[in-house]
Order: structure tokens, then C-alpha cells, then sequence
């Protein structure tokens, strides 16, 4: 079967690490580059991590990165705006135990380097010389990259396939009480996304959430002993003690925690992944108050009629995943590992 040929876009951390071993070490995937992104922690770092995962995985003579947009289009620039007083900033002395996404990926320090060409550029210029509808585009970070390609060259969207992106959220929030993270740093970015006309697949965190992994997954996965499944089950350690130790009033461990990205690199090739699917209007409240970044379903215009005097509804312009199967998300996610030990 021929593979799904994928661009990558990435602000690694923690589950982006994760996506990007799956992605890489898939042999339905062919990753033509990764772009990255500033969202978990800040341009040179998510960059840096990128690069770390790409050697782990032994893919750099096949797999190139390119450095993509260090701010998001319009969400700093609001003074008062909490994006721009809360984006991570690598700090000093921070302890690195304590954050989801740490500032380095504890991967050894790497010689490779980005290629000189940014991120957004080599995205046009890439998709150009492709047949038409034959990319897929999976964002897992903010789509500042994406965004800024569609805004520079419109010739790209007969390109793309479709967007299988992590992000947005209904039921669940994080970091605000009405917004997902990859949302809710870049908010104008993820509307342009979604009013492309692009086929859009929306893995949200209401989706995400129900496939959270365990010590136990992270004991089965170490024992693969592959450079990538150690990694990996680092990556499930990390959130794990992050998350204990951050969660207030926390009576015992976290018992689980999501893998938010690797599920869309996973729904990319197994659509079966995601068990409840809605076909929805979904755009993002692009207002500078409390709902800033949060994305808004299945609404209808207001007092705007159609032909036959029915309040006429918003054009359904993204497939809205809100649930998942733990099971063939895990299975998954350990057949690649142990197929990538075989290889070695
Ligand atoms: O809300 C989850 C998303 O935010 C994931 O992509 C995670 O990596 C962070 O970027
Ligand atoms: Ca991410």
C-alpha cells in the first residue's frame, strides 16, 4: 500500500517527541520534513528537541527539520494579552522534573543542525511540486507555520489532502477554561486553518484525554530497549511526574497521562482510532476577552435565513474527533517500536 506522505508540523515536547518517533519509524508514513514551531517551550529548543528525536530515531540522512515561526501572528502582540506574558521561556534554573516539556528532551546533546531553509518557505516550495491533493499536513502544535503558508501562496490548498491537526477541545480545557493549548497560543493562526475550505480533522483534547497511558504501558514499552521506546517511555515518565507533582491537592501518582500528538499521527493511518466523530461547524473566538482562543462548534449565524426562512447554519468544516480507542492507540504505538527493533 503506498504510504501517506506527510509534513510534520511540531512544537516538541514531550508527546510531540512521541509523534515524531511514530511518525518517523512507521512504515505507512513517509515524512517528507518536519517544521517547527514555538508553543511547549520557545523556537531554539523545540527546534533543538526536534533534532534530538530525529538522531534517536537514526532518521537524519532521510529526514530533514526546518526552523518555523519563533511568535505566533497576532496573539502576543496584544499587550495586556496573556499569550504573550505566559509562552514558555527557557528557564534558567527551572526544575526540569516538574514540566511536561521540558526546556532539552533528555537526549543526548546533538551535532545536527536545521536546514538553512525556514519552515515556511520549504512548506510552499514542497507542497508546488507535488501532485495535487496528495499531502497530508499534520499540525500538533500552533499552526502558525500553516497558517503563514496558506496566507503566502493559496496555490498550496490544492495541494494538501487534508489537515489531521491535534488541537481544539469542547468538553476538556487546557490552558484556559475555554481553550486547548496549540489553540489557544496562536488563535488567528487555527482560523485561517479552519476557514481554508481544507479538509480538516480536528483531534481535540476531549478525544485526546480518553486515551491516557500508564506506568504500566511505560514499563512494557522500556522493555523494547530500542533507543525510541526508551525514549518514548521517558516521555510517558516525564508527564507522569509532571503532572503528579503539579496537580493541586493531588491525593496519589497520576494514574495515567495523554499522548495528545501521537494520536493524530495515529488517525492519520488508522481513522479508526478516533470512535466518535462529528461533522461540525468549528471556528475560534478571535475576541481579546475571556474566551480568547477557545473553538466554538456547531453555532449558526445569527438571524441569517436561507431560501426557505430556516436560521441557515454554519458550513460543517471540520471532522471533530472527541473520543478514542486506548487499546488500538497503544497496540499501535508498541507494533511500531517492536517493528523498529527488528530493523536495527
Ligand atoms: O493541548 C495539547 C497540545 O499542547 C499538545 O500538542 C502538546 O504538545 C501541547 O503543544
Ligand atoms: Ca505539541
Amino acid at each position: 500500500m503506498e504510504k501517506e506522505k506527510i509534513i510534520l508540523d511540531v512544537d516538541t515536547g514531550s508527546d510531540d517527541a512521541v509523534a515524531i518517533v511514530c511518525a518517523l519509524l512507521s512504515d505507512e508514513v513517509d515524512v517528507l520534513g518536519i517544521t517547527t514551531v514555538t508553543g511547549n517551550v520557545e523556537i531554539r529548543n523545540t527546534t533543538d528537541n526536534t533534532l534530538r528525536v530525529v538522531e534517536c530515531c537514526d532518521k537524519q540522512d532521510e529526514v530533514k527539520v526546518y526552523r518555523g515561526a519563533e511568535l505566533p501572528l497576532a496573539s502576543t502582540l496584544v499587550p495586556w494579552g496573556i499569550q504573550g506574558k505566559t509562552l514558555p521561556r527557557t528557564e534558567k534554573e527551572s526544575d526540569q522534573s516538574l514540566k511536561v516539556h521540558p526546556d532539552h528532551l533528555p537526549l543526548p546533546e546533538t551535532k545536527l543542525k536545521e536546514e538553512d531553509k525556514r519552515a515556511v518557505p520549504w512548506m510552499i516550495e514542497t507542497l508546488l511540486s507535488m501532485p495535487d491533493r496528495s499531502v497530508t499536513l499534520v499540525p500538533v502544535g500552533p499552526e502558525t507555520n500553516l497558517a503563514l503558508a496558506i496566507r503566502s501562496d493559496e496555490r498550496i490548498l490544492k495541494k494538501i489532502k487534508r489537515v489531521v491537526m491535534m488541537g481544539g477541545s469542547h468538553d476538556k480545557y487546557a490552558p484556559t477554561q475555554g481553550a486547548e493549548f496549540n489553540v489557544w497560543v496562536d488563535p488567528e493562526a487555527c482560523e485561517i486553518v479552519l476557514s481554508s475550505g481544507l479538509d480538516v480533522t480536528m483531534v481535540s483534547l476531549d478525544a485526546t484525554s480518553t486515551v491516557s497511558l500508564g506506568e504500566e504501558e511505560a514499563k512494557a514499552i522500556r522493555k523494547i530497549g530500542t533507543g525510541p521506546a526508551i525514549l518514548v517511555a521517558d516521555m510517558i515518565d516525564q508527564r507522569l511526574n509532571a503532572s503528579s507533582k503539579t496537580m493541586k491537592g493531588n491525593e496519589g501518582a497520576v494514574v495515567g497521562v495523554a499522548l495528545h500528538d501521537p494520536l493524530a499521527v495515529c488517525a492519520v493511518t488508522h481513522p479508526e482510532v478516533l470512535t466518535d466523530i462529528i461533522d461540525t461547524s468549528c471556528h475560534v473566538d478571535l475576541g481579546r476577552g475571556f474566551a480568547y482562543g477557545e473553538t466554538v462548534l456547531g453555532r449558526n449565524y445569527e438571524a441569517v435565513y436561507d431560501e426557505n426562512g430556516e436560521i441557515m447554519d454554519l458550513p460543517k468544516n471540520v471532522h471533530y474527533a472527541r473520543k478514542a480507542d486506548k487499546d488500538l492507540f497503544y497496540k499501535w504505538i508498541c507494533g511500531i517500536l517492536l517493528k523498529g527493533r527488528e530493523r536495527h
